[in-house]
């Protein structure tokens, strides 16, 4: 071992040599850095969503769209479409923004201060495409690093106050060279090893290091805060049949889901109880309820269902056909809504 390969950085990217996960965004160990376009793609898939989700995401998004400027082009309904199922709508409506201001510039900006002006691209995003794409040193810390290091320095304090000391423990680990390997290592170590629960410290290349192994304590780190309870929401959903067709509307530019194809419901994202009519007076049935956690509210929504011969419904909308709902691109709350009246129905 040499010198380096002594220190926490040295250690971790001998792991990594080894261990690196193949994922379709990556460059292998010690290899030239992968396209800016595409590693920022990825890291806004995977913010709030799991390297497993984004497998698919990512390799459509990119055979349909293969460069900022293509993505820049691209008609938003379309994209907002593609996102569906991925949630936090607001990262394709930006992905789109983001794309333009690239492609009028010519390429992504390499400085973190740059790349921190573009829309959507907070300084997590920032950090992980200057180490990753263009392996400058940048800090980079998302959920995986934080309990990486929460461990490695036996952090006591509770997120997200913990999150202070768990960058400056970062920083102080994070070495020049080779910048995105170790970033991505951090990664790789927090999902594969040093997992939230069951952490794997005997095949830890850091358990020499780690206080919170030393302290018996590993699995109980990071702590967190308490949560509050979500403020429960209430809603309606309808679900209106013809000939083998559903009508779809599209949601408001503004708003929950906003630009998202979905079913006519009352307004619950606006309002807090559960007031509206249907678009139509008609034989209505109760189906049941579906239940959605979203960020910041949890989610019950009545579904009614009704059959019309009336062609022509009050607002606009488009009569959708039922076996081909999968293309329609409805956010996962609608396409949840979907399966509980195709099931309930008869
Ligand atoms: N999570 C966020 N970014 C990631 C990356 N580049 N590799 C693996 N997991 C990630």
């Amino acid at each position: 071992m040499t010198a380096r390969d002594k220190t926490i950085s040295g250690k971790l990217l001998h792991w990594y040599d080894a261990h690196a996960r193949d994922l379709p965004w990556r460059a292998p160990p010690g290899a030239p850095a992968p396209d800016p376009y595409r590693v920022w793609l990825s890291e806004v898939m995977l913010q709030q969503t799991t390297v497993a989700a984004v497998k698919p995401y990512f390799a459509k998004f990119t055979e349909k769209w293969p460069t900022a400027e293509a993505l820049a082009a691209a008609d938003e309904a379309e994209v907002l479409a593609a996102w569906a199922g991925l949630g936090y709508y607001s990262r394709a409506r930006n992905l789109v923004k983001c794309a333009a201001k690239v492609a009028a510039r010519g390429s992504f900006p390499r400085s973190e201060a740059e790349l921190l002006t573009l829309p959507g691209l907070g300084p997590y995003t920032a950090a992980a495409i200057t180490a990753i794409a263009f392996g400058e040193r940048a800090v980079v810390v998302d959920a995986n690093v934080e309990r990486v290091v929460a461990r490695l320095f036996a952090v006591r304090e509770a997120l997200p106050a913990a999150r202070k000391p768990i960058r400056e423990y970062a920083d102080q680990i994070t070495p020049s060279q080779r910048a995105g390997d170790f970033a991505q290592a951090m990664m790789d170590l927090g999902a594969t090893i040093c997992a939230a629960r069951d952490p794997k410290c005997l095949l830890c290349p850091l358990a020499g290091d780690c206080a919170a192994k030393k302290a018996g304590i590993a699995e109980e780190l990071p702590l967190k805060a308490e949560k509050k309870p979500k403020p429960e929401r209430r809603g309606v959903a309808w679900w209106i049949e013809r000939e083998g067709h559903v009508w779809l509307v599209r949601r408001a530019g503004q708003g929950m889901l906003a630009g998202m194809r979905a079913l006519p419901d009352n307004g619950w994202s606006a309002q807090a109880d559960g007031a509206g009519e249907p678009p139509l007076s008609g034989d209505w049935r109760n189906l049941g309820a579906v239940r959605h956690i979203f960020t910041h509210a949890a989610l019950t929504l009545d579904l009614h269902h009704c059959v019309t011969g009336a062609s022509n419904l009050t607002g606009t909308g488009e009569w959708w056909p039922i076996d081909r709902l999968d293309e329609a691109g409805l956010p996962t709350l609608f396409a949840k809504v979907a399966r509980l009246a195709i099931a309930q129905r008869s």
